[in-house]
């Protein structure tokens, strides 16, 4: 297992990286290693609800810019991610929920029991809400991962939905960009962290 010290200080190094080095890219293994951390990102139900775009093409990145409020990370990046929400598959009934609860080999009873408190208990959710909060976790996941191995980014919740969607060709229908995240290298030293004291964070009961 890891030391306690060197995730807090990963943790530390980690900050809002607003403008990247364009001259460094992140190894091939270490990007493989960034996205394995998403694949191994837990999920409400093992649902699955997460799809990443792996943007690597400089004229997708560039066209994207302006639709992420002109932010510099999009283009400085060498990697950006935009994480997709999945919701017309993860529906109560469909194939795909059948196939997730089903690849658990359970008995069919089970299974059966799984289906049905899926449903209860998306009767009264929003589903493309749920389904997005599962891509937060994996962007967390992938920034604290990123910043254990020296790798610097920033979350991008600044864009324009629409815009976005229409230029990666997402069919909303089925999917939803949840939130955007760019990999890379800092070039400025990052700033003073602010946090709340331990005692106004947490609340014993
Ligand atoms: C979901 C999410 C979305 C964010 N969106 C943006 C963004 O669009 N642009 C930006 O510069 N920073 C963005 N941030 C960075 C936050 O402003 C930053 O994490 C926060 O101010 C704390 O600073 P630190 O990350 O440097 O410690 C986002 C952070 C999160 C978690």
């Amino acid at each position: 297992m890891i030391e306690k010290e060197q995730i807090i200080h990963a943790y530390n190094y980690r900050h809002a990286c607003k403008e990247f080095d364009q001259n460094r890219k992140i190894r091939e293994d270490d990007m493989q290693f960034l996205l394995e951390t998403a694949r191994l990102t837990p999920t409400s139900f093992g649902m699955e609800q997460h799809r990443l775009l792996h943007i690597k093409d400089e004229k997708l990145k560039a066209r994207l810019k302006p639709a992420c409020w002109d932010q510099k990370q999009i283009t400085t990046c060498s990697d950006l991610i935009a994480i997709k929400a999945v919701t017309e598959k993860v529906k109560p009934g469909s194939e795909y929920v059948k196939s997730m609860f089903g690849r658990r080999g359970l008995p069919e009873d089970a299974t059966q029991a799984y289906l049905q408190r899926y449903e209860n208990f998306l009767s009264d959710k929003d589903i493309e809400c749920w389904a997005q909060k599962q891509c937060y976790i994996t962007l967390g996941n992938m920034m604290s991962a990123a910043a254990m191995i020296g790798i610097d980014s920033c979350a991008i919740e600044g864009f324009e939905t629409q815009k976005v969607e229409e230029i990666l060709r997402i069919d909303t229908t089925k999917e939803r960009i949840a939130v955007i995240v760019a990999f890379g290298f800092r070039i400025n030293e990052p700033g003073k962290k602010y946090r709340l004291d331990m005692d106004e964070l947490v609340e014993v009961l």
